[in-house]
């Protein structure tokens, strides 16, 4: 069959062009440019060709269909009860990369992604800082069930010097001795959503998403990282650490809650904007 054919087919379903080219690209398991390259497609490939657009035509979102999402440029396996990796999340690969940069002992210090499930955040950072990298690696989720797809993404990735933990925030740290350099870097994307917040949310991540990875609390959706920011004083003492550099990303609302927090926590903050104008990362330091 003519490749065209294909792409006749998946308009007709009101897919656009890129979607069409992903699913292709799944079902003859290729590349975009080998895609590009082919003039023709066996018949045989039709028929899982129109299964995916079938999924399309339920509104199912894409990365639940295809299996993955793309993030910072590469993909990660995702699972139907994943929270899809979002674009706006990217900004907090690019401060911690910077600061990573700028810093004079990243060489010499230790690294944790808390609510790490794909690892999205963490493989990009890893990655973008190649070659340099941290003593210690470590990607903590409360959700056992991840697990496994976080160590599918860091393999996807080349990525071995991980250590995966199912644990809640910092607490492992505190209740194990675990290696831990003087200096130590933290990013967390944690839940953030007020619960009961479902009026202002869209609703394919209320209908999809699970609700582990998008509630943080009932007043504010801040309190998991309030709890956070006080075990960051307490692995300080227990582990006689020179620094913490710690990067959120919080949600749309919580510019002021998050600044009534840090400030009372007399901790040094500075806000990041993403491309929706909206304050989404806080690098946080001053332990
Ligand atoms: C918003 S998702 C972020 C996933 C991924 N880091 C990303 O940016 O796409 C939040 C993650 O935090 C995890 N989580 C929720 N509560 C946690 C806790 N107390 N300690 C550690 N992880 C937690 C959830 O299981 C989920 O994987």
């Amino acid at each position: 069959m003519k490749k065209s054919e294909f792409y006749e087919y998946g308009v007709s379903c009101f897919l656009s062009k890129d979607s069409i080219e992903r699913v292709l690209c799944k079902v003859l398991w290729c590349s975009r440019e080998d895609l590009f390259l082919k003039q023709d497609i066996p018949a045989s490939f039709l028929y899982d060709f129109q299964k995916y657009v079938y999924e399309f035509k339920k509104w199912v979102p894409e990365s639940y269909i295809l299996w993955q999402q793309e993030f910072y440029g590469r993909e990660f396996y995702v699972e139907p009860c994943t929270l899809i990796p979002r674009r706006e999340t990217e900004l907090l690969v690019d401060v911690m990369r910077d600061i990573c940069l700028f810093s004079a002992d990243m060489q010499t210090s230790s690294y944790i992604d808390i609510g790490t499930w794909t690892t999205c955040i963490l493989s990009s950072l890893i990655l973008e800082l190649h070659p340099l990298q941290f003593q210690d690696i470590y990607a903590v989720d409360i959700n056992s069930a991840i697990l496994k797809l976080s160590q599918r993404n860091l393999e996807r990735h080349h990525i071995a010097w991980v250590t995966l933990l199912e644990w809640s925030l910092l607490s492992v740290f505190l209740s194990e001795k675990k290696s831990l350099q003087k200096t130590l870097y933290i990013s967390a994307n944690l839940p953030y959503i007020k619960y009961w917040d479902e009026k202002n949310m869209w609703n394919d991540v209320v209908k999809y998403e699970p609700d582990s990875a998008l509630y943080g609390g009932n007043k504010t959706g801040f309190e998991l990282y309030t709890t956070l920011l006080h075990q960051c004083f307490l692995l300080k003492n227990t582990y006689k650490l020179k620094d913490i550099h710690v990067c959120i990303e919080i949600g749309y609302d919580q510019y002021d809650y998050s600044q009534d927090v840090l400030t009372e926590l007399w901790l040094r903050f500075e806000y990041f904007t993403d491309f929706r104008n909206i304050k989404r990362v806080i690098y946080i330091s001053g332990f």
